[in-house]
């Protein structure tokens, strides 16, 4: 995707405490991010990194106890007169962002499927009552009909009996396509998914992201795809954002981070995707991520990365330019820094799905 279609989202600089009586814990420090229309963009990272507070915060339905400290969230839009209209949902009135934002024009796809749909209704009712909300003077056979299309466009078969269905009736791969159309039936122009299939065995798994990749084109929606797996990112992403503790420390175009990554800790998400034809034990970086409560001294990736330096324990790095579309913030990249190469595990890993790459191409 072009990096000159018009800017739908942006995060700049964003920044979130989480306040309790005994500490502060430093969530997000300082995140930028930009989505632009009908592109995917990944933000990867293992547990705690931050990724769905992220994405909550642009919500605007982080809990009680976030405080964010700086930053803004723009959303952008064309006024039905043709105007660039720029709203900063941070400082925007939270009803207002209820009731023109969230479910609207951004919708959101949650990993576990049951907390999102109601146990008691039936799926048609409950696919009935998200079109009736979003367009309330739509005729009842009008909504039925919406209500059946929506569920074809998500490929759930023999949709009229299905409509007749309650959720625990229908297989996880099933209630999760049932989310999706519900997050679709307002139209929305940007989908968050947040892990949505985390839960599923990995075949489903794949469905799933097919089915996502395919509304994504057909709609021209602007996806942000929240996932601890970077096997998942190659599937769907056209830009990824790296994130450890609360930062993004790589970010590029898909190609820069699978082809050229040059964080350790990105070469470590690399090492950690399954590999079905190689004998090697799967890879997990050693080591946890820091505990946010207290600044991290230096680069907070220091302590786990085997190519720390002296420099990396005392100073954070700044984000370094590899190219107009990758950045990365590793001293490794500094020009004082000795040369390192990647790992030869990872090298050999860049070189297969370079030639999968080639191959799927001339199918
Ligand atoms: N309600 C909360 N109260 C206090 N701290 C929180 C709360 N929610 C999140 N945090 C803090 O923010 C950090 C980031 O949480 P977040 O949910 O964004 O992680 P994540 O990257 O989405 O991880 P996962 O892959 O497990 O979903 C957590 O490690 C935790 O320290
Ligand atoms: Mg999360």
């Amino acid at each position: 995707m072009a990096d000159t279609a018009e800017k739908v989202l942006e995060i700049k600089g964003l920044d979130i405490s989480f306040r309790s009586s005994t500490e502060t814990i430093h969530a997000i420090r300082g995140i930028d991010l930009v989505l632009r229309k009908g592109e995917t963009v990944a933000l990867v990272g293992e547990s705690g990194s931050g990724k769905s507070v992220t994405m909550k915060a642009a919500m605007g339905i982080l809990p009680e106890n976030a405080e964010i400290n700086s930053g803004s969230i723009i959303y952008y839009e064309k006024t039905p007169e043709g105007e660039q209209r720029e709203t900063d949902l941070i400082s925007a009135d939270k009803e207002w962002i209820r009731k023109n934002i969230r479910g609207k024009r951004i919708a959101m796809v949650f990993q576990d499927p049951m907390t999102s749909l109601n146990p008691t209704m039936t799926i048609g009712d409950q696919l009935s009552l998200s079109i009736k909300t979003h367009e309330p003077g739509l005729k009842k056979a009008m909504i039925k009909e919406r209500a059946i299309g929506l569920l074809k466009e998500v490929g759930i078969t023999e949709a009229e009996r299905r409509m007749k269905q309650y959720p625990h009736e229908f297989s996880g791969g099933m209630r999760q396509r049932m989310v999706i159309a519900i997050a679709l039936s307002c139209n929305p122009e940007i989908l968050i998914c947040d892990e949505p299939t985390t839960a599923l065995d990995v075949t489903i798994q794949d469905r799933i992201l097919e089915l996502i990749v395919s509304l994504q084109q057909k709609r021209s929606l602007s996806v942000i795809y929240i996932t601890h797996d970077l096997g998942v990112v190659a599937k769907v992403a056209d830009h990824v954002n790296v994130m450890y503790a609360g930062k993004i420390i790589e970010t590029g175009t898909v190609f820069d981070i699978f082809y050229d990554p040059r964080h350790p800790y990105t070469w470590g998400l690399l090492s950690a995707i399954p590999d079905p034809d190689s004998g090697d034990e799967l890879y997990s970086i050693p080591g946890t991520p820091p505990y946010l409560s207290k600044e991290p001294e230096g680069d907070a990736f220091a302590p786990r990365n085997p190519y720390a330096m002296e420099i990396d324990y005392k100073a954070e790095p700044p984000m370094f330019k590899v190219s107009d579309t990758h950045y990365a913030a590793t001293w490794l990249l500094d020009e004082r820094a000795p040369k390192v190469s990647r790992p030869e595990a990872i090298e050999r890993r860049i070189e297969k799905m370079k030639k999968e790459a080639a191959d799927y191409v001339n199918i």
